[in-house]
């Protein structure tokens, strides 16, 4: 049995106070729920102050990216055991902003991802095929290489505690979400390509994130899902109220 895992990725949003008062806001929703981890992943500037406001209980904190090296000379990057500072425990890695915006490769992902698993922070790698490759019928070649490119780079426990996220390019902060069809299709060949990289049991009890407009009137068809473990949340995660509607669809 996988625990379903709702992630908030706020993304380059907020000023300060505004994370706290979010943070707490969440914090507050979420108590009287149960059945599903929870985590909420601010800009790096806004760690300590949402730590301040998280009891710790019902809310886990994740950051958005680690280094790809120790600490050391990194200009600008936060190295992971840094995170752990703050009571980080969850790190997104291979966002496809960060592929498309900053030219991560699957060698710098997997280079960070193997630093936040040296840190003990939870990775969750993030994979998604763009609009012209799922046109191309390109999907599964994509995923499956971006899965390969970063374990078959991991050293010693591989993927480790690590969750994967799908989140189709075309889906993401556009509102098309993808069919609830669509998202179990991808999952279960995600578990199948982890199988034959992992192992059946490894790759069974991975968790599968969605992540590409999630909302509370969505979530419920696409948390149905049987591969479908929890979801990565962009833009709902910076409501409230929305986001705990999708943590209490999860349960
Ligand atoms: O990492 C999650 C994000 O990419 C999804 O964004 O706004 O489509 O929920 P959004």
């Amino acid at each position: 049995m996988r625990t379903p895992l709702i992630a908030g990725n706020w993304k380059m949003n907020g000023r300060r106070g505004d994370a706290e008062a979010l943070a707490r806001a969440v914090e507050v929703k979420v108590a009287a729920l149960s059945g599903v981890e929870i985590c909420v992943c601010p800009p790096f500037v806004h760690l300590q102050a949402v730590q301040s406001v998280l009891s710790g209980e019902h809310v886990a904190l994740g950051a958005q990216n680690c280094a790809d090296a120790g600490p050391g000379a990194r200009t600008g990057e936060i190295a992971a055991e840094m995170l752990l500072d703050y009571g980080v425990s969850h790190v997104i890695l291979g966002h496809s902003e960060r592929r498309a915006h900053y030219g991560e490769t699957d060698e710098v992902i997997a280079a960070r991802y193997q630093e936040a698993q040296n840190a003990g922070l939870i990775p969750i790698l993030c994979v998604g095929e763009t609009l012209a490759e799922r046109e191309a019928d390109q999907t599964e070649a994509i995923v499956g290489g971006q899965i390969r490119g970063v374990t078959e780079r991991l050293e010693g426990t591989g993927l480790g505690n690590g969750v994967i996220a799908y989140e189709p390019v075309w889906a993401i902060g556009t509102g098309r979400t993808a069919t609830a069809d669509q998202a179990e299709h991808m999952h279960a060949f995600i578990r199948e390509q982890l199988a034959m990289l992992e192992g059946h049991a490894n790759a069974s009890a991975r968790r599968i994130l969605y992540g590409g407009s999630m909302k509370p009137a969505n979530a419920g068809e696409l948390l149905a899902q049987p591969d479908v473990d929890g979801g990565l949340i962009g833009g709902a995660s910076l409501d409230a109220d929305d986001f705990v509607a999708i943590c209490a669809a999860a349960q």
